[in-house]
This record gives C-alpha cells, sequence and structure tokens, in this order.
C-alpha cells in the first residue's frame, strides 16, 4: 500500500505537468490558457499553436500518463510482494494509480490545480493500463468527431464509456476497481462541463483551426 501510494503522488506530480501551457509558450509564444477555449489540451493547442506544438502537446500528454501505468505495473507493483490473496486487489490498485494521473492533468499542482480535461492524459493512461482498450475508445473517438466535427462530443462520450468498456474488456474485475474508472471516466465529462454547455447552447468550437470562443 506504501508503494501504491508513493506511485499516485508522483504519478500525480508527473502527470499534473501542463506540456500544452509549456510547449504553446516556448514554441508559439502565446498563453494557451488566455486563447481559444482556456484549456491547455491539444485541441486548444492546434487552436492557439497550430498541428506541430499539438501534436507534441498530444505526445507528452499522452505519455506522461501512459508512462506513470506502466511504471506502476512493470516496475513497483512486480518488485512488490503483493500476492492474488492480498485484501487490496492489484486492479484496485493500478485504478486507483490511473485516478491519480488523471487528477495530476486536471487538477494540476503546477497552475493552482486548474489544469486539462484529461483525454489526452486518459487515453494514455488507458494505452499503459490495456492497450486494446485504449484502441476502442479512439476508435469511437475519432467516428464521432468525424461525424459531428466536435471533438468535445467524442470526448464527452468516450469517457462516459470508460466503467462499460472497463467491465467488458476486464471481466471479474472487483467492484471497487470498477468504481475507480468510471470514477476516473465521468470527472472527464464533468471536465467538459464548459464544453457541454456550449453544445447545448449551440456556441461550441467546431474542429478548426481558428480559435474563437473563450471558456
Ligand atoms: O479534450 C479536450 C476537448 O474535448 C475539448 O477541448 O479546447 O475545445 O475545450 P476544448
Amino acid at each position: 500500500v506504501l508503494a501504491t501510494a508513493i506511485t499516485m503522488i508522483v504519478s500525480y506530480l508527473i502527470c499534473g505537468i501542463p506540456f500544452g501551457k509549456i510547449l504553446v509558450g516556448l514554441m508559439s509564444h502565446k498563453d494557451i490558457q488566455k486563447e481559444g477555449s482556456g484549456n491547455i489540451g491539444t485541441t486548444n493547442a492546434l487552436r492557439v499553436g497550430g498541428p506541430k506544438v499539438a501534436a507534441l502537446t498530444l505526445a507528452f500528454d499522452l505519455l506522461k500518463g501512459m508512462v506513470c501505468v506502466v511504471v506502476f505495473r512493470d516496475v513497483v507493483y512486480a518488485g512488490s510482494s503483493w500476492s492474488a490473496s492480498s485484501t487490496v486487489s492489484y486492479p484496485l490498485l493500478v485504478a486507483l494509480v490511473a485516478l491519480a494521473c488523471l487528477y495530476g492533468h486536471i487538477f494540476s499542482p503546477y497552475l493552482k490545480f486548474h489544469g486539462g480535461k484529461g483525454i489526452a492524459t486518459g487515453v494514455g493512461i488507458l494505452f499503459g493500463f490495456y492497450w486494446p482498450l485504449a484502441l476502442i475508445h479512439l476508435a469511437i473517438f475519432i467516428v464521432l468527431v468525424a461525424i459531428t466535427r466536435y471533438v468535445s462530443v467524442g470526448s464527452i462520450v468516450t469517457a462516459a464509456l470508460v466503467p462499460f468498456t472497463v467491465f467488458l474488456t476486464q471481466p471479474g474485475i472487483p467492484l471497487p476497481a470498477l468504481a475507480v474508472w468510471a470514477i476516473l471516466g465521468w470527472s472527464v465529462v464533468f471536465a467538459h462541463r464548459g464544453n457541454i454547455a456550449r453544445l447545448r447552447a449551440g456556441t461550441e468550437n467546431k474542429l478548426s483551426f481558428g480559435s474563437k470562443k473563450g471558456e
């Protein structure tokens, strides 16, 4: 448990690094939080800084989530004396580490506990956890964005589905672990509440390179 707690704290601190803000600041000399939607994620990096900086933001945000989960599974957990009979199950521990990663990104300690919306980091977490799950979510996301031209619609729907896809792909997952995955997915939906309000009002940004609405 101590090793998991330490991993959660370290994951939170690593995933809190706002790569979108850093990269747009360095490469485009703009403050991503003051332009476009004000979000620090890939979509807004594309609006504010263009494709190159957006691709790098995506890569770093994705990798930070993936690396933390993989390091927990393959180094921390694998090297510990946990056994299958432990009262706290491995699925719960890995779900907690995943949640710590996501909350690092959404409630960044370096941005006064503000942050991103958790899509790239969330996909990275899923890649680290069980890569086919990440591919399922990516596929649904791409189809939805292609049809609607709203990145947020793809994000919200795929995030809302997390507990269901985890349940289907992880047979026998203990309920507490599934509950943590539900909190994770639905926290991403909650992080999109501004987008949901804009979608309802018909003012959400369609996928484009120009910046419009503020958040
Ligand atoms: O994942 C972020 C995306 O769903 C919405 O981003 O900048 O339009 O709020 P943004």
